[in-house]
């Protein structure tokens, strides 16, 4: 059970009270200050903004850059997108998942690593394009796995 700075939360909300249309934004600043967001702040701020809960979802849910689970340090993103699958993208994902023995969409119980697939990049001569914290690997071999992962502590 991770722990909640509830009073942080208040502070957020406070920095926003009277703007209106700025719930993307005060999400993200929750989002960046917990590195997720908490179910506790959304019940926070729907009663002190009085905004309805299932608007509030329908925002976070529809971010990538927003999540309702607690992500680990490191975000890493396994390009998917056809030209990365062509150049042997889905073995750099096996072996992710093998190293660090989750699967896509999860995060290690260390909170060490949070691993994704992304479809394209926009940087398809490099591929496979593995990216991580905004740190973008490209032509990665399933061999460079594992050295490549041990630079994020
Ligand atoms: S398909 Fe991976 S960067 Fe384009």
């Amino acid at each position: 059970m991770v722990e909640i700075d509830l009073n942080r939360v208040d502070e957020i909300i406070e920095g926003y009270r009277g703007e209106r249309g700025a719930l993307i934004q005060l999400l993200l600043d929750i989002q960046s200050e917990f590195n997720w967001i908490p179910k506790e702040a959304i019940v926070r701020i729907s009663e002190q903004l009085r905004i309805p809960k299932s608007q509030i979802y329908r925002i976070a849910t529809f971010y990538k850059a927003m999540s309702l689970n607690p992500l680990g340090r490191h975000l890493i993103q396994v390009c998917l997108g056809t030209a990365c699958q062509v150049r042997g993208g889905p073995k750099i994902m096996d072996r992710i998942m093998e190293s660090l023995g989750i699967k896509e969409g999860e995060t290690t119980s260390d909170m060490r690593f949070t691993l994704r697939r992304v479809n394209c990049l926009g940087c398809c001569a490099m591929g496979p394009v593995v990216v991580i914290d905004g740190d973008y690997h490209g032509k990665v071999t399933p061999s460079a796995v594992k050295s490549m992962l041990e630079c994020y502590k």
